[in-house]
């Protein structure tokens, strides 16, 4: 109740005191408006910001009257009138402070300060340290998809470990986990299989304007405009105005035409004709077949089906909340995952993994790499595929896919062990207490080039996989909405200023 918030009794003043008076009178009770009196009824309310206005115009608080420069009839509340309507009346009106009135008499005043004080919340400029740039750490929603423990090693989506999922699972019930919330059974698995098999041509419009997109741009330009032509071509609408079902539906159809646009970028890049999917091939396998004109061996089919399984999602990191930014705004499922995809290009995003080869090749043999690292070190440098934002200790995606290289077998894998126990040695000695290790990236792009992925395909085989994370995201945003607003702190020149005349 409004009863209960109220500063009471109201500072007051009389409508014929003076302006410097009535700052006064506001100074010694340390607050930001005097509501203004006639025989204890409300006439008016006068604030700083008035006190202001008549400063720059003005320039004599000791002559000017508060009848000239008040807010006369201010709107008012009762005092049993329930908090939020003080807040609705507050906010709408852009007020910051309203009397209180009962039987025709001010008996307070309520502020907004008064209202985020039990709203427990803070204006932008009074937050209670500040937030860390890049939001580092900072929560900013509830998710049921998945997280990630960094000082473990640790990460799960839904309820399972990820990475025990990517030993035992297919790519197939890891989409169904985290689209549905649970793993299916056998009919389940097989049922869904068989479902996303049938989506993965690309519909008429997409697939004759694909070889003009192909020649113009890299694979993950070219799915990023593929994915708006894909969402105008079926008709998706805003996501505010369908319903989780319908988005459902889209999202599945989207994540399993993704690898079809990019083996076909990737080939008709190349100068070769796009293969078409096989339905007889699981998510990875088909994807390979599709990339390379070949079907796959079984055991690089399932590593790369275990690389995408282990980077289907990954915390909050930019695409993915990027992706649920544009969500919140209703906006559909193809803005969204464009956007996604935007944010994914940049380099301190997706572009690691084949960085991380190319520092492989440039030591070249194990004995260089002692040198290599520490001369890179020493002149500031970062070692490409090492480090981690969130993980302090080995990133249990760089263990798995280490082991993964290891069964897959192969010179470089031999090589790129021995690079990595140089570099960790040498970080160790030169970076003492960063605790740097190989991160996702490091054996990633091992395996990738291993199983025949050129390594122009590397982030956007991540992205292929990826998808399906962030359409998960997508749909828990859109179950869940609230539009994504957050403050900026001004930091320039202090407003108002008068505006200089032409
Ligand atoms: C991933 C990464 C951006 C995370 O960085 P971060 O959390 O912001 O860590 P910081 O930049 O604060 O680095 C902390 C310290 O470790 C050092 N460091 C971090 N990663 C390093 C690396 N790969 N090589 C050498 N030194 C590194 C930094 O130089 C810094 O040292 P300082 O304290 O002497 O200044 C960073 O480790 C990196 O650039 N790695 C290489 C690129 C890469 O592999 N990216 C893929 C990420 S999945």
């Amino acid at each position: 109740m409004v009863r209960d918030l109220m500063t009471s009794p109201a500072v007051t003043c009389g409508a014929d005191d003076t302006l410097a008076a009535a700052a006064e009178t506001m100074q010694r009770a340390d607050t930001g408006s005097v509501v203004v009196t006639d025989d204890g009824k409300v006439v008016g309310i006068l604030t700083e910001r008035d006190l202001l206005r008549a400063a720059a115009v003005s320039g004599d608080p000791g002559r000017e009257r508060v009848r000239l420069w008040m807010t006369a009839r201010p709107d008012v509340l009762g005092p049993d009138e329930r908090a939020d309507a003080a807040w609705a009346s507050l906010t709408s009106h852009r007020y910051r402070h309203l009397p209180v009135v009962e039987d025709d008499r001010c008996v307070g005043v309520v502020s907004l300060r008064d209202l985020m004080g039990v709203a427990r919340i803070r204006p932008a400029g009074e937050t209670s340290g500040e937030v860390p740039a890049g939001l580092e750490g900072v929560v900013v929603a509830e998710t049921t998809v998945g997280d990630v423990r960094g000082q473990e090693g640790f990460f799960h989506y839904r309820q399972y470990p990820a990475v025990e999922l990517a030993e035992t699972r297919s790519l197939e019930d890891v989409w169904y986990l985290l689209f549905r919330g649970q793993l299916p059974d056998a009919t389940a698995s097989a049922a869904f299989g068989e479902d996303v098999r049938r989506r993965r041509t690309m519909p008429p419009g997409l697939a004759t304007l694909l070889p003009a997109l192909a020649r113009r741009g890299a694979p993950l330009d070219v799915l990023r405009t593929a994915v708006s032509v894909l969402g105008a071509e079926l008709g998706w609408r805003p996501t505010h105005d369908i319903g989780p079902d319908e988005l459902a539906e889209q999202a599945v159809a989207l994540c399993a035409v993704v690898p079809t646009i990019l083996a076909a970028a990737h080939r008709l890049r190349a100068g070769l004709e796009p293969v078409d999917p096989r339905p007889d091939l699981g998510f990875a396998a088909n994807y390979l077949c599709m990339l390379t004109g070949i079907a796959p061996s079984p055991q690089h089919a399932r590593a790369i089906e275990q690389y995408m399984i282990l980077t289907i999602d990954h915390g909050f990191n930019a695409s993915t909340f990027t992706a649920r930014v544009v969500t919140s705004t209703g906006a559909d499922l193809g803005a969204a995952i464009v956007a996604a995809i935007g944010a994914l290009s940049g380099p301190l995003h997706g572009g690691a993994p084949s960085r991380a080869l190319d520092m492989l090749d440039a030591i070249g043999t194990p004995e260089r790499a002692d040198a290599y690292v520490r001369h890179a070190v020493e002149n500031g440098e970062r070692i490409m595929g090492f480090g981690h934002r969130v993980y302090k200790t080995d990133d249990p995606r760089s263990l798995l896919l280490r082991s993964v290289s290891e069964r897959l077998g192969g010179p470089l894998v031999e090589f790129s062990q021995s690079v990595e126990r140089t570099t960790v040695d040498v970080l160790a000695e030169l970076k003492p207490g960063r605790r740097l290790y190989t991160n996702v990236e490091f054996y990633a792009g091992v395996v990738m080039h291993t199983c025949g992925i050129p390594r122009e395909m590397f982030t956007p085989t991540f992205a292929a996989g990826r998808t399906i994370g962030w359409c998960t995201h997508v749909m828990e945003q859109a179950a869940h909405n609230r539009l994504i607003r957050p403050a900026a702190r001004y930091v320039g020149p202090p407003p108002p200023q008068p505006v200089p005349l032409p």
